[in-house]
């Protein structure tokens, strides 16, 4: 392995794989060499740098003219010309939403998008979440036993993006498919022979984006978050434009669902493996919401963001020349023992544990994490009144090989049906 100028680089470098099991059960674990010896060190299989700790971290998150998100989400693997032909013929041109836009265009544009993320509008979503939550539990409380995420942590995130968007509810496996293969197509490695099926999938997912984005500009008078946009865009047309409205009606349904699934998936898990936790937060819901952002912190779902270095600087003590790739492992930064006291350990009433990395920071902070928030607790309420006798069946945990979107594919735990308590107090 050497480094970019030529020079070996250390052993811990030259290992590092990101699609390796090793990082998929336990990324902070996996770089915890490097967090305690090498905090920044420059990856020859990946051409990425990746920073581990904290306070480096979120200086970057700070500065976004010299750590440029626009490479947030290009594709991290370059794919074959096959691919790329397959991706041509469906017009495929995924380009700038908010997340990875620079500015001076991004700020006018997430300002004039932000009112439907405020608390005040976020409450009219509230009673449908807590409803869907609700369906769904009751669909399997008799059977003793279910995998959470294939029978509710999927489809209910799913659907609460889909009515937060304004997006019909139909075709939500397709959805579903399309949404994992995005993942893969920006943060996995897929083989030279599945990046075709990967393509085939982005296209369609593509040109079904551009066929609801038609059918709301018809009736743009309807609610939800884009067409919002389309309104928007008859005010300021420089600042929302086609091409954003076009690859956000992509990019916002993968970034409102995948992350809210998978963020529920992993922290219910983790709260199931401390049954403590799990008794208190049965006991004393108000303690749910801490307990959230806690899960948030230890076991989120974003492991890594990328950004591109635009001028030559130091990290670390390390010169980093203009034109650099940043991996930022976001779940290391929350395993720094040098913000979190005793950073490993797990617990619901850490008074830092809100001050994680797993959202972001600065001017391109999660606009949804009140949303996510908000259902992540609905969700543990729900569970936790009505299945506090649950607990983790024996399982291997599998995860999509990627650097960046992590939840648990399967999440099956067990009961005993008799003692629900609602028979009981029946
Ligand atoms: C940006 C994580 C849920 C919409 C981001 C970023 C991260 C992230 C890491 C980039 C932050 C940065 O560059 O500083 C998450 C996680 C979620 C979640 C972990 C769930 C637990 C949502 C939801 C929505 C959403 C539910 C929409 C309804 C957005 C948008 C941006 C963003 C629009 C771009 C903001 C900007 O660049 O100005 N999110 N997200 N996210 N997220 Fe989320």
């Amino acid at each position: 392995g050497l480094g970019p100028t030529g020079c070996p680089v250390s052993a811990g470098a030259a290992g590092f794989d990101p699609f390796e099991n090793g990082y998929q059960q336990d990324p902070p674990e996996y770089v915890r060499w490097a967090r305690e010896q090498e905090p920044i060190f420059y990856s020859p299989r990946l051409g990425y740098w990746v920073v581990t700790r904290y306070e480096a971290i979120k200086a970057i998150f700070r500065d976004n003219l010299t750590f440029s998100p626009s490479i947030a989400l290009e594709k991290i693997t370059p794919t074959g010309p096959e691919a790329n032909a397959v991706l041509e013929q469906y017009g495929y041109a995924m380009n700038r939403t908010l997340v990875n836009e620079d500015e001076p265009a991004h700020m006018p544009r997430r300002r004039i998008l932000m009112e439907p993320f405020t608390p005040e509008h976020l409450k009219h979503h509230e009673p449908m979440v807590r409803r869907l939550a609700r369906e769904y539990v009751d669909r399997f409380i008799d059977d003793g036993r279910a995998d959470l995420v294939d029978q509710m942590l999927w489809e209910v995130p799913l659907t609460v993006a889909l009515h937060f968007l304004g997006v019909p509810e139909e075709d939500m496996d397709t959805l579903r498919r399309y949404s994992i293969a995005h993942t893969v197509n920006t943060w996995g490695r897929p083989k030279p022979e599945e990046q075709v099926a990967v393509a085939h999938a982005v296209g369609n997912f593509w040109q079904y984006a551009g066929k609801v984005l038609e059918k709301m500009r018809q009736a743009p008078d309807q609610p939800g978050w884009m067409r919002y946009g389309i309104r928007k865009q008859q005010e300021h047309p420089e600042v929302v434009t086609d091409s954003y409205l076009h690859s956000m009606m992509m990019a916002g349904i993968v970034a409102a669902h995948e992350t809210t699934a998978n963020a529920t998936a992993n922290a219910i898990k983790l709260l199931l493996q401390h049954p403590e936790a799990w008794r208190e937060i049965c006991e004393d819901p108000g303690l749910i919401p801490s307990a959230v952002e806690e899960c948030l912190r230890h076991n989120g779902s974003v492991a890594a963001w990328r950004r591109l270095v635009t001028r030559d600087t130091r990290i670390e003590g390390v010169d980093i020349p203009a034109g650099s790739k940043l991996l930022i492992v976001t779940s290391s930064a929350n395993h720094d023992d040098r913000h979190f006291a005793d950073a490993d350990f797990f617990d619901i009433r850490r008074e830092n544990a809100s001050d994680h990395l797993t959202f972001g920071y600065g001017s391109h902070q999660c606009m949804g994490k009140n949303l996510a928030r908000m259902e992540m607790q609905i969700f543990l309420q729900e569970l936790t009144r009505r299945l506090p006798h649950m607990r983790l069946a024996d399982q291997r945990f599998t995860y999509v090989p990627n650097t960046s979107f992590r939840g648990p594919e399967h999440l099956w735990v067990e009961w005993d049906p008799a003692r629900n308590p609602e028979r009981r107090d029946a």
